[in-house]
């Protein structure tokens, strides 16, 4: 048997042990309010991550070898860096170029100058405003066109409305094969209280976008085998692969 036949029937096994599962579910819980994913950084960065997400982005980024990822939601630029080494790597292995284009609604000045100081700024471009805003989404879809690798990272405002929204604006962008990914689902399956203040939550949150979304866009099926095999993810049933 193939070694990826081997992995693909683990994975599918690991997708039906429950009590696996279970662990991984507690583990999410319990580390969500001491905020275990803020304490990484990817090349100097701090990234808002769990690493087993960032393990699953780079298996895509080498499957897809993307011309251009598309990421709302910046923060410090952990991810865009991360995204953008990446794609340093496939070039420097393969030859394919890519770039990275994040956008954020508050890029603070720190952040810009320590992103745009890097050595991996060499592939990234950001623009200032809501991912849901008219100017902003014109400028995204104007650098996507004649793209023909493009993956798309839902990371910003984790409201049910934003997201089915960027949903909207963004999803299309994703090409046949390659992913639309939204962050941050696991509300959905976490306690209330653990959403504190902010204004999602069990509810109201990237996975019910994501259903309500998926509902009359069937060129999109979730990829169950990723979160069956990172277990631990900040978007079950949130990699979405455009089928067609
Ligand atoms: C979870 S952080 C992003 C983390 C980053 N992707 C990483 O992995 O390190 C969310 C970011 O979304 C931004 N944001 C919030 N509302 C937004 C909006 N309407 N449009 C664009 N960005 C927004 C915030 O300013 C914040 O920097």
């Amino acid at each position: 048997m193939s070694f990826e036949k081997e992995v693909k029937e683990r994975v599918n096994a690991i997708g039906q042990n429950e009590k696996l599962k279970s662990c991984a579910h507690n583990f999410l819980e319990a580390s969500l309010q001491p905020q275990y994913s803020y304490n990484f950084s990817w090349l100097g960065r701090p990234i808002i991550q769990y690493p087993q997400d960032m393990i699953a982005i780079q298996e895509i980024i080498w499957e897809i070898k993307p011309d251009l990822i598309i990421e709302t939601g910046i923060a410090h630029g952990g991810s865009l860096i991360f995204s953008a080494a990446m794609l340093e790597l496939v070039a420097a292995c393969t030859g394919s170029e890519g770039e990275v284009l994040g956008i954020d609604i508050d890029i603070r000045p720190h952040n810009r100058k320590a992103i745009e100081e890097h050595p991996m700024y060499k592939r990234i471009s950001m623009l200032e405003g809501s991912s849901i805003a008219q100017e902003i989404v014109a400028q995204v879809v104007e650098k996507a066109k004649g793209k023909k690798r493009v993956l798309v990272c839902l990371d910003s405002n984790h409201t049910h409305d934003h997201v089915l929204a960027e949903l909207e604006a963004y999803a299309a962008l994703t090409t046949v094969g390659s992913y639309c990914v939204v962050f941050d689902t696991v509300v959905e399956d976490m306690p209330k209280e653990l959403a504190g203040n902010r204004p999602w939550g069990p509810g109201n949150n990237p996975k019910t976008a994501v259903f309500e979304y998926l509902k009359t866009h069937p060129e999109f099926e979730i990829d169950r085998d990723i979160q069956n095999k990172i277990l631990i993810t900040v978007a079950p049933d949130g990699y979405l692969k455009r089928v067609r």
